[in-house]
């Protein structure tokens, strides 16, 4: 203790000269103690300096060159309080600040301007607040600056352009505002740019012909802030020599969509949630010398027709919720995701099948597609998730689909399809949702064929997790082979025309379960009763709920539609639970 008080005395003594173990001993003075991490900056002790040059070498988070300190890294530390930039002042080595994902409040203030040797700079995920001090652009050396992840606002100091080593620079998730273009339009040679998740506005239309930033940017992202006017409107798009990633969704940005032919270097194009309109460009779907690989244009207003994707590098497609329209795309290239969901595509769906070996993930759910699913399927040898919900596919289901080696998810609800469902489907091995449910399906739920009824499958564990059959015309009992999906957390079969009684041996892991509007009788099996009565009623007029007041005695009242329980007379829901209490048995020979 006498040792720090000597070693402060000191530095009063020499605001100038002071060491920078003196330097450190003041910062670490802002810092708020924490029992939990004590044992951290514990090390941090005038007693125990390491080196003989005098540089606290043995401190936490502290590195040296030539017994000056060089780095403060305490990212991680759970350390709250402030953070003394003017402490540092006097380090005339320290090229490098981290102090990444603390919690470390007040702001930023000017005295970092003066500490010229520093190149990186990571103050994300704290709690700054107020805005960028102008005399950080006296930082001529930094190389990294990052604040993300802090409550920062206000505009980015005009001297951005000063910085010309800068080439990281990460803003997102604070509230800065102001003029995107006149920030851009200071940038140097970066390479690195998030300015996402903030508050800048104005519109991406840019003026740069003498900036080098244009050929130096690899990566851009603007998302998630108030753009407004045309993507590269009146100037064109840039000559970006080496822009590989560009993300600007999430803005209001109007107007068609340029090609980035010249973009030679794009792989990831996200334009997510604008207002986009206009038809696509060819080019980015093109056999070309672009090197596309994502392409999210998703939540636009796009509008005509789809061609044939020939691109031989497009990995990612993502259309979806625009007003795309006329058949499908005849051939996909080499896509794997092909979202097109949610846009007015009519014609076959038959298409699809000619899609080829590469594709993972269809989605073509809400649009106006007909036809039927064909069996000539097989070569979906990598399919993954099927989606064509809400279309008008009618027809049967081919077998065919429970026997794709890597088929998870089939969504095809609320089409017209009919005819049984094929057990394969629901004794599949890797199958892990499927959905059926609002279609025309018929005939009784069955686990195997009738002609092969101890079949491998019987003896294998089946995978599926969430099976909705709900609103189909499914008749016969309930299979007591529903029990052999040891897997299954959530099961919909509300709606159809079940009858009989509902097996006993069904799973105690199921989260979800509904049965309700069909025609099954008996009494509700004990494992099933943690489920409320609007799994059972209405409909199954038959079947008892013990302990509810809808059945049979309020027969009458469920079927008007009404919701039992909750607005039951308590003196009629008490003498029914009274009842039960009193004797199971004698509710059992009174059925
Ligand atoms: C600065 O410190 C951080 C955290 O230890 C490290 O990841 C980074 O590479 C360092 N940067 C420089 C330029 O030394
Ligand atoms: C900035 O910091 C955040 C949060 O610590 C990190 O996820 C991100 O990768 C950093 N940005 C750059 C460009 O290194
Ligand atoms: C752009 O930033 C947002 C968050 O602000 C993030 O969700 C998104 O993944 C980023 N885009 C790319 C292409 O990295
Ligand atoms: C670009 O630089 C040239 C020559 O240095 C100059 O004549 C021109 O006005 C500049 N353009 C812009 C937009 O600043
Ligand atoms: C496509 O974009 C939509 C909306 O932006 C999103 O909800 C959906 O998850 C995306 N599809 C895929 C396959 O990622
Ligand atoms: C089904 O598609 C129509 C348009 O084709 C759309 O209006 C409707 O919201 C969709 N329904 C669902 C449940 O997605
Ligand atoms: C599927 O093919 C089999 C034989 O290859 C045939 O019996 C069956 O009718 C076909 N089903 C459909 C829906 O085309
Ligand atoms: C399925 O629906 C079609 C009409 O769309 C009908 O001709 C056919 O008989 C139905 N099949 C079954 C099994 O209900
Ligand atoms: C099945 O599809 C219907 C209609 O698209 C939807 O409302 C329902 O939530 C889906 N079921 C499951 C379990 O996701
Ligand atoms: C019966 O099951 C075996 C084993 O899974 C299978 O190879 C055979 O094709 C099945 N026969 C019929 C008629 O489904
Ligand atoms: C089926 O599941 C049970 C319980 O999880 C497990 O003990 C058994 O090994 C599994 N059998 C197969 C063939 O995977
Ligand atoms: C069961 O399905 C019916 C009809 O779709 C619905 O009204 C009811 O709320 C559902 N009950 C539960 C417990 O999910």
């Amino acid at each position: 203790m006498q040792v720090v008080c000597l070693i402060l005395l000191g530095f009063l003594h020499f605001v100038n000269g002071a060491s920078d173990l003196d330097a450190l001993l003041e910062l670490k003075k802002g810092f708020e103690e924490n029992p939990l991490k004590g044992h951290v900056l514990g090390s941090w002790n005038a007693n125990s300096v390491g080196a003989s040059d005098g540089c606290p070498q043995d401190w936490y988070g502290i590195a040296c060159s030539e017994g000056q300190v060089m780095s403060i890294a305490l990212d991680d530390l759970g350390l709250t309080g402030s953070f003394r930039f003017s402490a540092l002042i006097s380090l005339q080595k320290l090229q490098n600040i981290s102090i990444s994902n603390n919690q470390f409040e007040g702001i930023v203030d000017s005295d970092v301007g003066s500490i010229g040797s520093l190149r990186f700079l990571d103050l994300s995920r704290n709690s700054f607040h107020g805005s960028i001090p102008a005399e950080l652009m006296k930082l001529k050396n930094l190389a990294y600056l990052n604040v993300s992840f802090n409550n920062l606002g206000g505009k980015i100091p005009a001297s951005l352009q000063m910085l010309k080593l800068l080439k990281y620079i990460d803003l997102r998730f604070n509230k800065f505002s102001g003029d995107i273009s006149s920030v851009l339009m200071e940038m140097q040679n970066v390479e690195y740019v998030d300015l996402s998740s903030n508050q800048f506005s104005g519109s991406l239309d840019l003026d740069l012909e003498n900036s080098s930033f244009v050929s130096t940017v690899q990566y851009l992202n603007v998302s998630h802030n108030s753009l407004v006017g045309e993507l590269f409107g009146h100037d064109g798009m840039p000559f970006f020599d080496n822009l590989a990633v560009f993300d600007a969704s999430y803005n209001q940005l109007v107007g068609l969509i340029p090609s980035f032919s010249f973009v030679v270097s794009l792989r990831l194009l996200m334009l997510r949630s604008n207002l986009l309109s206009g038809s696509l460009p060819e080019a980015l779907l093109r056999e070309s010398s672009m090197i596309l690989s994502v392409l999210d244009l998703s939540l636009n207003q796009i509008e005509g027709p789809l061609g044939s994707i020939t691109s031989a590098t497009l990995k990612n497609l993502n259309l979806s919720s625009n007003r795309l329209s006329g058949a499908l795309p005849e051939r996909i290239g080499h896509c794997s995701v092909v979202d097109l969901s949610h846009n007015s595509f009519t014609g076959s769906v038959s298409r699809v099948w000619s899609w080829g070996n590469y594709v993972e993930l269809i989605d073509l759910s809400s649009n106006s597609l007909v036809g039927t699913l064909s069996n000539r399927t097989s070569q979906f040898l990598r399919l993954t998730s099927l989606k064509l919900s809400n279309n008008s596919l009618s027809g049967a289901l081919p077998p065919l689909f429970g026997s794709f080696p890597l088929l998870k998810v089939i969504d095809l609800s609320l089409n017209q399809l009919n005819g049984s469902i094929p057990w394969s489907l629901l004794t599949a091995s890797v199958l892990i949702e499927l959905n059926l449910s609002n279609n025309g399906f018929n005939g009784p739920l069955a686990f195997h064929s009738a002609s092969n009824i101890s079949s491998e499958a019987s003896s294998q564990n089946l995978s599926l997790a969430s099976l909705d059959l709900s609103s189909n015309s499914l008749n016969g009992p309930l299979p007591s082979e529903i029990s052999r999906l040891i897997h299954l957390l959530y099961l919909d079969l509300s709606n159809n025309k079940f009858e009989g009684s509902i097996p006993d041996n069904f799973l105690d892991g199921l989260l979800e379960f509904n049965v309700s509007y069909n025609n099954l009788s008996g009494v509700v099996p004990d494992n099933l009763r943690r489920f409320p009565d609007s799994a059972f009623h209405p409909g199954n007029l038959l079947l008892i709920y013990p302990q509810s007041p809808s059945s049979p005695k309020d027969v009458a009242e469920t079927a008007q539609g009404g919701k039992p329980g909750s607005h039951m007379r308590p003196a009629i829901r008490a003498a029914l639970i009274a009842s039960f209490v009193v004797g199971p048995l004698q509710l059992l020979s009174w059925l």
